[in-house]
């Protein structure tokens, strides 16, 4: 009987508990969660409560336990060390101690080593601790990405077009970001289609999971501020109907490269997820950012068609074998979509911000998958939080089969909730198609399926 610990408390923690215990092998799974999941309590031999910055507390749970090995979910873990702290007391994780997780926790570091270690991807960019010089180059660059230098949720990133029009307005949020944060990044915008690559590293070997597209604005069309994602679709062929092969190519070498540039550069194996946020372009994939775990919702498409025993290939990163690991997914669809609280994302003076912390009925979700996220199980029911609340997941031989399953699995959820409907629908992944058309100027694109 081997004991596994989790970290984390959201659906794409759900879904690796679900990932962890289909494994044939006698296991028992213990979760540290934030916040109780319904779900994952429901599949763990015991939990405990706490926050993520109590690494005694986490360490300690796993040592009464004596666990074998951590899966860390979130980010906050990792920035806070605690796979450092595991790691002291003798026990080993899949997810980077507190200075390999820079790769997500701060930009800068990311896009100074790329830069060092000559890796392809990196858009023109500087790195600015004070005002000076901030100017000039905004005037240098066409279009303009402003990221604060620290963890923001996914929703710190601000894109001219999107978030600001013009150069002036870009210079006072630069003004605004260094009040708040130590420093910031300026970066060229690329224009093009993005693209998750959630890649598996041993520290030396790398393996590419299937291809998701997440959907971060809060509404249909993508209209509306940006979320921590509102759903997301992968296809069976693993890959994305807008990309062309070349495309995945230059993200593997990207991640290639960079687990190598890693190890070099802090002495330690990257062991853990290199979840890469690409955008393909005119000129080839090119890297937005990375995250040290695996996304959300992302996660929820890729390990339910996991055919190979997750705990082995948890094994294989921590004893960087993974070379030895024959790695296969079901050649299926997947569309995800996340049922929210209709105030989600909105402000706290917008009618419907009040949904938060309502009481919701979630009643069959049909041939659908449920991976609970922010809710909270009390005595007489479920509640909302102000967060995402259920992940529904639709699997199929089709993306079309999939999005039905997933449409009809989001209306078993009742009470004042939101989702989007056009995620996996013809219509918007034509639309990226005919985008990716006119950036490469060309006439004809491969259809979705
Ligand atoms: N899907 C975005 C993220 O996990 O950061």
């Amino acid at each position: 009987m081997s004991n596994i610990l989790l970290v984390g408390n959201g659906a794409r923690e759900h879904a690796m508990a679900e990932a962890i215990l289909r494994s044939d092998q006698k296991l028992r799974l213990f979760s540290f969660m934030k916040a109780n999941n319904p779900g994952i309590s429901s599949l763990s031999e015991k939990i405990i409560l706490g926050d993520y910055s109590n690494l005694r507390a986490i360490t300690e749970f796993a040592a009464e336990n004596k666990i074998e090995f951590a899966v860390i979910g979130p980010e906050d873990p990792l920035n806070n060390g605690v796979v450092d702290a595991l790691v002291k007391i003798g026990i080993a994780a899949v997810g980077p101690n507190k200075s390999l997780a820079r790769l997500e926790t701060s930009k800068s570091f990311t896009r100074n080593l790329v830069s060092k270690y000559n890796i392809p991807g990196n858009p023109q960019f500087k790195v600015f601790t004070a005002i000076n010089g901030v100017e000039a180059f905004l005037n240098e660059l066409e279009g303009i990405v402003l990221k604060p230098d620290g963890l923001t949720g996914g929703k710190g990133v601000l894109v001219q077009g999107d978030h600001f029009a013009t150069k002036a307005e870009a210079l006072k949020l630069c003004r605004q970001i260094l009040a708040e944060s130590a420093s910031l990044i300026v970066e060229e915008k690329f224009d093009g289609e993005e693209f998750s690559l959630q890649c598996l590293c041993d520290g030396k070997t790398v393996v590419a999971t299937p291809l998701v597209q997440d959907h971060k604005r809060r509404f249909d069309g993508d209209k509306g501020p940006n979320t921590g994602g509102m759903g997301s679709y992968s296809l069976p062929d693993h890959s994305m109907p807008f990309l062309k092969p070349q495309d995945l190519q230059d993200g593997m070498e990207i991640t290639r490269q960079v687990a190598a540039a890693l190890l070099k550069e802090t002495g330690n194996p990257y062991k853990g997820v290199m979840y890469g946020g690409f955008i393909a372009t005119k000129n080839g994939a090119k890297l937005l950012e990375y995250n040290a775990r695996f996304g959300d919702p992302e996660a929820m498409n890729i390990l339910p068609l996991l055919k190979t025993d997750f705990v082995e290939i948890c094994r294989h990163i921590i004893a960087g074998t993974l070379d030895k690991l024959k790695i296969e997914f079901e050649p299926k669809a997947t569309v995800c979509k996340y049922v929210v609280p209709k105030g989600y994302g909105l402000p706290a003076d917008h009618p419907d911000a009040a949904s938060s912390r309502a009481k919701i009925e979630v009643g069959k979700v049909g041939k659908a998958r449920l991976y609970y996220s922010s809710v909270d199980k009390k005595e007489d029911g479920l509640y909302l939080s102000s967060s995402r609340a259920i992940g529904i997941v639709g699997i199929a031989d089709t993306l079309d089969e999939a999005r039905k399953i997933a449409e009809e699995g989001v209306k078993a959820v009742k009470g004042p909730v939101a989702y989007r409907t056009d995620i996996g629908t013809d219509a918007l992944i034509q639309k990226r198609i005919e985008h990716m058309k006119k950036i490469r100027k060309e006439k004809n694109m491969p259809g979705s399926q």
